[in-house]
């Protein structure tokens, strides 16, 4: 199985002090740093966070970071340019626009088929601006959309949401896992990602699915006992 990574998202984080929140996580030892750039569209649950200018900025001041960039945005494709640009490291979609974009065909495997290629496609022009792509599922949404992009190496990794996007600090949705289990039996080797909900308890759930990269929010930038204790508790439970 690939390594465990721990990823502190920084919608959790204050945004009056951007820079010393992001060195504070990777300090106290955060693997990634997670940044959610939402449209406020449907997509994003109505939340309008963070562009490509905040991501040039972390970049600036963390050259070495590892930048787990997540867009629950609806049209993901015109944003690749600026954020390859500003220097992300990873670009993470959501696939629902493009399940969207075939909603007049009422075959469903026609339909997943269609909304495969489409970010495929995607996929190869976020790996051709020098980024690993990374393929992002709602809870609602069934893991039959993404298997055909893990099955062809279309992508480097796949998100499974364990809450609907939009904000921090919701609970997570364990029923997502039986998608976790059912990508980790297709896929020995692949970096799968839960983002929602996460702490050292349910990451627990998480990696007994499968699952071995994790997004934590609240569980790390709101930590009473501190960001380092609680990466590390974290971080043990999916080893
Ligand atoms: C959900 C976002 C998450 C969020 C997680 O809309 O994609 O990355 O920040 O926050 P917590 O860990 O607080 O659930
Ligand atoms: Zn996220």
């Amino acid at each position: 199985l690939p390594r465990a990574i721990v990823s502190p998202s920084i919608l959790a984080a204050d945004f009056a002090c951007l820079g010393d929140e992001v060195e504070r996580v990777l300090a106290a030892g955060a693997d990634w740093i997670h940044v959610d750039m939402f449209d406020g569209g449907a997509i994003a649950g109505g939340n309008f966070t963070i562009g490509p200018p905040v991501v040039a900025a972390l970049r600036k001041r963390a050259p070495g970071a590892f930048l787990d960039c997540h867009l629950a945005v609806q049209d993901p494709a015109k944003y690749v340019e600026a954020v390859a640009a500003a220097g992300a490291s990873s670009f993470t979609f959501q696939i629902e626009p493009f399940l969207d974009a075939h909603t007049a065909q009422p075959d469903a495997a026609k339909r997943c088929a269609a909304a495969a290629a489409g970010a495929a496609e995607l996929a190869a022009a976020i790996r051709a601006r020098g980024m690993r792509a990374a393929v992002a599922v709602a809870p609602a949404t069934g893991v039959e959309v993404v298997m055909p992009l893990a099955d062809a190496g279309a992508v480097d990794m796949v998100l499974f949401m364990t809450v609907n996007c939009g904000f921090g600090g919701q609970s997570f949705q364990a029923q997502v896992l039986d998608k976790v289990a059912a990508a980790r039996r297709a896929h020995p080797s692949l970096t799968i990602q839960v983002d929602g909900g996460i702490n050292a308890t349910t990451a627990a759930l998480a990696a007994a699915a499968g699952a071995n990269a994790v997004v934590a929010g609240t569980a790390v930038f709101l930590a009473p006992e501190g960001a380092a204790a609680a990466i590390g508790a974290i971080r043990g439970a999916l080893l």
